[in-house]
């Protein structure tokens, strides 16, 4: 738990400027501090630390859960103890060690970038960024993590977890899949990533992400960022990161008849039970755009062309077509009467049967045109 103290002191700060582009020192002592009570100390890669073995890790990490990954890390460590054990492995050997891990190009890259630690740096990793990001399998969040975890170098990360961090902290709007967003969240990582102690910061980031600010139940009554999290200010801490934006839904267009008899009646049918509107009683689709079936129509005449108006499903818009029609009444008893799917709607009743919210839409508007 925080001291009074501490979130008192953390309050004062941010209130006069919670500005993204100054360094803000107290972010960094704020997840320190937190690093120091409840951060993880005792994980299988930090005791040691090597750059090896934190390299490793990280790979292992990049799509998978801690938990699952410690019995494939300890496995690991003894049969390749050093760079050089993986790098003259053969790649059978390393793929089955990894298998169940999924994501096997993450295992192929290892061994390659094991081969070039091992030929070309002698075994010792590159100590910055850009040398370890130029590596097979290294991103720059992995990179920041190898040189701010193993080397001592202050290096930002910007992995799932943090991305979930700093876009709840900043309530950063847009999906961080976008060059903008992600460019942003870079630019607050660096912002907030100290100059000392890194490794432990960058340990409390991801541990931050994982345990506390999680996806769908963050635990912010005991965030030591909450006090100045703009997302849990604006009550919608999940709502952030945004999600990806749904790809355009496509639009299809029906033309719906509103067939009235004599007496003002309109009919109705019941639709298959499968497809939309399933079993519900609607006036007949004319173009079977939206049913698979093709109803049994008496003689009808068009009378009118209404605008259409959009209804929209799960997966896309339909935009109905009203068109008003006649029914041309044969002297002959009608088939459809005996059809116990089709009704005539008397509409100054209720409707005692089920229907979909645009029939409702169409029956007021021709009960308004047949009042006119
Ligand atoms: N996810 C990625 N790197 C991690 C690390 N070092 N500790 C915990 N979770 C992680």
């Amino acid at each position: 738990m925080r001291g009074s103290k501490y979130s008192v002191n953390t309050r004062l700060i941010y209130s006069v400027a919670l500005d993204m582009t100054q360094p803000t020192a107290l972010f960094s002592q704020t997840v320190l501090h937190w690093f120091d009570q409840h951060g993880r100390k005792d994980l299988p890669w930090q005791n040691p630390i090597t750059p090896y073995r934190v390299w490793v890790s990280e790979v292992m990490l990049q799509q998978t859960q801690v938990k699952t990954v410690i019995p494939y890390f300890e496995k690991f460590m003894s049969e390749f103890p050093t760079v050089f054990d993986l790098a003259k492995a053969e790649q059978d050997k390393v793929l089955n060690l990894w298998t169940g891990l999924g994501y096997y190009a993450r295992a192929r890259n290892l061994h390659k970038t094991a081969h070039i630690v091992a030929d070309k740096f002698k075994g010792e990793f590159p100590n910055t960024v850009e040398a370890l990001n130029d590596l097979p399998g290294i991103g720059r969040s992995t990179a920041g993590a190898i040189a701010s975890i193993s080397l001592g170098v202050s290096a930002p990360i910007l992995d799932g977890n943090v991305k979930r961090v700093l876009t709840r902290f900043y309530a950063i709007e847009g999906w961080p899949g976008t060059s903008t967003v992600e460019k942003q969240l870079w630019g607050v990582a660096e912002t907030n990533t100290p100059q000392d102690r890194t490794g432990h910061y960058t340990q409390a980031m991801m541990d931050l992400g994982a345990t506390l600010c999680t996806r769908s139940k963050p635990a912010c009554g005991i965030c030591p960022l909450q006090p100045e999290c703009k997302g849990y200010e604006l009550g919608t801490p999940t709502a952030f990161p945004h999600s990806k934006p749904k790809k355009d839904k496509p639009v299809k267009a029906s033309r719906f008849l509103l067939i009235v008899n004599s007496k003002n009646e309109l009919l109705l049918e019941q639709r298959p039970s499968s497809g939309i509107w399933g079993s519900l009683y609607c006036v007949p689709e004319a173009t079977p755009v939206t049913n698979s079936y093709q109803s049994k129509l008496p003689d009808y005449v068009i009378k009118e062309e209404w605008p259409s108006f959009r209804h929209t499903f799960s997966h896309y818009h339909l935009d109905i077509e009203p068109v008003l029609c006649e029914l041309v009444e044969s002297p002959s008893p009608s088939t459809i009467m005996e059809a116990n799917s089709q009704l005539w709607y008397n509409m100054h009743q209720s409707l005692e049967v089920g229907t979909a919210a645009p029939m409702i839409t169409l029956i007021d508007q021709l009960k308004q045109h047949l009042k006119g």
